[in-house]
């Protein structure tokens, strides 16, 4: 039986009946299958799990629509009945008694970057709030996913420079048959935005194809961020960035790179920002 929480209060002592070791996963609700892989992960390594719904609106731009994002807890819950032990699910004078919070947590230079460039403030909302839950749930591991690959660098750097004691666990990203990375924006497609969508994970097939070869990798990013890809025809589907970073610094990697590279993909379909990623070892 899955015990619902909302309060501080009632998480403190529901945290203290959990037995075992603790893995969280967070998320900001509107559940799907890509967050139940992430449930399952935890369940995994642990003995008691803890999910927290909380659209944060620290992670909103002002041109975000904070109040559109989808909400559903019933149904959030209905699906981790079972598989979750506790579920936070705060209401936002309960995360933030004063918003925006006068001391906050900077996620730097490499909150800035690719998603941080697009999105100003965004990864310095995320990091806040993945703290304070931290603080609150005390976890042994909090499992996030590969797909939004700039947020986990960012959470590991978080956990490392913060000393925090807890650990990050990595789960790769799921896909739909399709090839098509699962993501709560997917629900904002129509059928023919999905076909166009695919030019993402057909992308991360080809940089998959060309590894090692550092050259070929960047080329085909660059073609794709031309829109020169398979099914990326201008006017469809518009590329925010198509690049090969390194996974610690968001620097973008030259031809002449050896080593582990993240290949990290953002581009707007019908309106809808969607990301793709994958990790790659290449030599020049
Ligand atoms: O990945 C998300 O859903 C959010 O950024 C997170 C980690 C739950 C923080 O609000």
């Amino acid at each position: 039986m899955t015990q619902i929480v909302t309060t501080k209060a009632q998480l403190r002592t529901a945290r203290e009946s959990l037995p075992g070791s603790v893995a969280v996963v967070m998320t900001m609700g509107a559940l799907h299958e890509g967050h139940l892989m992430l449930v399952r992960r935890a369940r995994e390594i642990a003995d008691s799990v803890v999910v927290t719904i909380f659209v944060n609106p620290l992670q909103f731009g002002p041109t975000e629509d904070y109040e559109a994002y989808p909400r559903d807890l019933a149904g959030d819950v209905a699906l981790l009945d079972g598989l979750a032990d506790l579920v936070f699910a705060p209401e936002v004078w309960e995360m933030y008694p004063v918003l925006p919070p006068p001391v906050s947590v900077s996620a730097g230079v490499l909150g800035t970057r690719f998603e941080g460039a697009a999105r100003p403030g965004h990864f310095d909302g995320v990091v806040t709030v993945v703290t304070k839950l931290l603080h609150l749930i005390a976890p042994d591991a909090a499992v996030f996913g590969r797909k939004d690959a700039q947020q986990l660098a960012i959470l590991e750097r978080l956990v490392a420079d913060l000393d925090l004691p807890v650990r990050i666990e990595a789960v790769d990203i799921v896909r739909e048959e399709s090839g098509l990375a699962r993501s709560s924006r997917n629900a904002y497609l129509s059928a023919a935005g999905r076909d166009r969508a695919l030019v993402l994970s057909r992308t991360i097939a080809a940089v998959q194809e060309a590894a090692p070869d550092a050259a070929a990798v960047l080329a085909v990013l660059e073609r794709a961020g031309r829109g020169e890809g398979d099914g990326g025809e201008a006017g469809e589907v518009r590329w925010a960035y198509a690049e090969a970073v390194d996974p610690a610094t968001f620097e973008s990697i030259g031809p002449g790179h050896h080593g582990e590279v993240l290949v990290v993909l953002a581009a707007h379909v019908e309106g809808t920002r969607l990301l793709d990623a994958t990790t790659l070892v290449v030599s020049g």
